[in-house]
């Protein structure tokens, strides 16, 4: 433990143990930070670390379940055992849920909500006094294209997303001049567990995009980040989508996301127990809810 007054900066990455928390490390130790990486999983934070260290740089693993009660002090008081400040948040912990909101289970629905949303909020707004009181610093927000148009089949992880740049963009504005940077990163498709456990990887549209790799999409990220960006958007398919989603109207964009996220074996959005295509999306159906908009 140092002496008050003597803590070194460090990087924090929420969900590092894989994916592009796991990535963001590896590039933030490259550059010459001791970053500390969370997750739940010990075993392949533990590995992460391995890394990290083999590449010549100083890495500190912490095994948190950002769900669990508390779990934001948690992360204070790590850093303080061992003597370090948070210089830089990266909020990389995330995931998504396909399906119709009203069938999905509940609790996994407000699980998303809390992860997404209520941790990645309270983890900066904790954070970010003593990076403003240092004038220095910041934070980096997982977003994603889906922050820029709701996703119906994934209704609540595009609002999450669009949550997640607005908070990002409106701190960005709020603390220039400070000396601290708040910046929200907006990749399209991934490859990594994230499109399998979400189960966007078994529909049309994640299909039809291209999948950045982690490690782009990271370095993009930490760049951005330096120059002190507000949006950092990897890739110029990324940029095509987010550009496609703000001119078409929601008229046409929602009922075609809905067309591209929908799998013709879901469970009726109805509650009816049968599939959509056998039940309100049966073509003649007076209940045809894929035309309706607005
Ligand atoms: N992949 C994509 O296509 C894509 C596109 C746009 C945006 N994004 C966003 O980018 C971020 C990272 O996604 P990814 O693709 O890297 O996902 P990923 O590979 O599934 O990694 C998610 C990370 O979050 C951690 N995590 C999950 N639940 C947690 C919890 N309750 N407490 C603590 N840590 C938890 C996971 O580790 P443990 O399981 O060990 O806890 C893992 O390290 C997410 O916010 C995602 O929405 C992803």
């Amino acid at each position: 433990m140092t002496a008050p007054g003597q803590d070194r900066p460090a990087v924090v990455v929420i969900g590092a143990s894989r994916g592009i928390g796991k990535a963001i490390a590896d590039v933030a130790a490259r550059d010459g930070a001791p970053v500390v990486l969370v997750a739940r999983s010990a075993e392949t934070l533990a590995t992460a670390a391995d890394d990290i260290r083999k590449a010549g740089g100083e890495a500190y693993t912490l095994s948190l379940d950002l769900l669990a009660e508390n779990a934001a002090g948690g992360v204070d008081d790590f850093l303080s055992a061992n003597g370090l400040f948070c210089d830089v948040l990266v909020n990389s912990a995330g995931f998504g849920l396909r399906g119709g909101a009203a069938v999905l289970p509940l609790e996994e629905q407000l699980g998303l909500v809390d992860l997404n949303i209520r941790a990645l909020t309270e983890l900066t707004l904790r954070l970010l006094p003593g990076m403003v009181a240092r004038r220095r610093g910041g934070v980096i927000n997982l977003g994603s294209v889906a922050s820029f148009t709701p996703g119906p089949y994934m209704a609540l992880y595009y609002a999450s997303k669009g949550f997640v740049r607005s908070f990002s963009e409106a701190l960005h504005q709020e603390l220039r001049r400070t000396g601290v940077t708040v910046t929200c990163v907006a990749p399209g498709p991934v490859a990594t567990e994230f499109l399998s456990t979400s189960g966007a990887n078994r529909v049309a549209l994640f299909k039809i995009l291209p999948k950045l790799e982690p490690g782009y999409v990271a370095e993009r990220a930490w760049r951005g980040f330096k120059a002190g960006r507000r949006l950092v958007i990897p890739g110029l398919s990324a940029k095509l989508t987010i550009l496609l989603a703000t001119l078409v109207p929601s008229a046409i964009m929602l009922p075609l996301i809905g067309r591209l996220q929908r799998r013709s074996k879901d469970p009726c959005p109805c509650g009816s127990g049968r599939s959509y295509t056998a039940c309100c999306g049966a073509r003649g159906s007076s209940r045809d809810i894929s035309t309706q908009s607005g």
